[in-house]
């Protein structure tokens, strides 16, 4: 491959999106609405329970062109998104590499290395041992043929969706717009001494909602946390483990665990009505309710200053899920529309079914 394409410049057919098996329509509906944001041109397809979604231009069109679309941060509903630039099919089962590389070739894009995903089903999840075998060989094949740059960090890293066993979608993941977990999925270690798998989500949600850079910053041993909702005690177990000390409200019992680490106040109070004495780092929040009651009662201990950092759970219902985490959106906007800008971000992440998580803090 003698001549290559600067990135920006990769013809692009569109957007692919992975998402929980299920919430193809919340993802489609944003794909939608983030594609027409950036004056993109075409159409969404999402077949139900396939765990991903597809945008497709009309006209292939330079990745340049697609601005802030690209960042995986944006849609709620998106494990990853990215653009994408061929779709292979008829792949032989005695040589999937040609036709692949032979794809790579014709985009003119060279890439810092290769991913081999498929969607988040239990049928596809089959083909994940195949796709471990086969990473070494494609990556082989690439690499010869001009394609692979594994010493150029700044490139893009070539993503392969296996969709059937004969069917690939082959796309960009872009440094810094792309999440770096091969199929969205941050790997993390159910702590054994946890006492509740929740853990592993409030764990997820630092992860994901805060940049690398942040993480280190806001969340430090010595800080002050309240935990709304706390029994039996994971997202607490969480907070204690980073050396935050916790109050923990809620009239369900915590877990010995939890209180044997001393670093735990237990207060059986009502979360919606129970205030800090003072002003606390961190307050999360898991209790059952309400979206709405919830996300007023966050932008309450945000605004009036009583926490500088919240993570908390919006519990979705079954149908217009993407309406209720707007209307959330619109209440908390509402709310601190008068007392300056903030950041929200929200997520659909792995370990949340009907629910969605979420950070708030005002901007400093
Ligand atoms: C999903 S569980 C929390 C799990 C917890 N985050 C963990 O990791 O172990 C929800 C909890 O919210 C508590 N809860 C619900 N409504 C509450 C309220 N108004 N005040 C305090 N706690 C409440 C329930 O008692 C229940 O223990």
């Amino acid at each position: 491959m003698n001549q290559h394409t600067p990135a920006a410049a990769l013809a692009c057919a569109g957007l692919l999106g992975y998402c929980r098996a299920g919430f193809e329509k919340e993802l489609a509906a944003e794909l939608d609405d983030i594609a027409a944001e950036a004056g993109l041109i075409g159409y969404v397809r999402a077949e139900p329970d396939s765990g991903y979604v597809i945008y497709e231009t009309f006209e292939p069109t330079p990745l340049g062109s697609f601005g802030e679309a690209t960042d995986w941060r944006r849609p709620v509903f998106a494990r990853q998104l990215l653009p994408w630039f061929a779709r292979v099919d008829d792949l032989p089962e005695r040589d999937r590499a040609t036709p692949i590389v032979d794809a790579v070739k014709a985009s003119g894009q060279r890439f810092s290395g290769v991913v081999l995903e498929t969607p988040d089903t239990d049928e596809a999840k089959q083909r994940s041992g195949f796709c471990k075998r086969f990473t070494e060989p494609l990556a082989r094949a690439l690499e010869k043929a001009g394609c692979l740059r594994t010493s150029r960090a700044g490139l893009p890293v070539l993503h392969v969706l296996f969709t059937s066993a004969t069917s690939a979608w082959l796309a960009a993941g872009q440094p810094g717009q792309c999440s770096t977990w091969p199929m969205g999925i941050p790997r993390l270690r159910m702590p054994s001494n946890a006492p509740s798998r929740s853990t592993a989500k409030l764990a997820e949600a630092f992860m994901t909602l805060l940049e690398d850079n942040e993480r280190d910053s806001i969340v430090r041993a010595g800080q002050r946390a309240v935990d709304l909702g706390a029994a039996p005690g994971g997202w607490t177990w969480q907070l204690v483990h980073r050396g935050l000390r916790v109050t923990a409200i809620d009239n369900g019992p915590l877990r010995d665990s939890v209180m044997a680490t001393e670093m735990v106040e237990h207060l059986k109070a009502d979360g919606f009505t129970w205030r800090p004495p003072r002003p606390v780092d961190w307050m999360v929040c898991d209790m059952v309710e309400q979206p709405s009651r919830i996300a007023s009662l966050m932008a309450e201990w945000v605004a009036t200053g009583r926490c500088r950092y919240t993570i908390f759970n919006l519990k979705l219902p079954m149908k217009r899920r993407v309406e209720a985490v707007e209307q959330c959106r619109e209440l908390i906007r509402k709310r601190l529309a008068s007392v300056g800008p903030f950041d929200l971000r929200i997520k659909h992440l792995y370990h949340d079914r009907e629910e969605v998580t979420a950070f708030l803090t005002l901007k400093r």
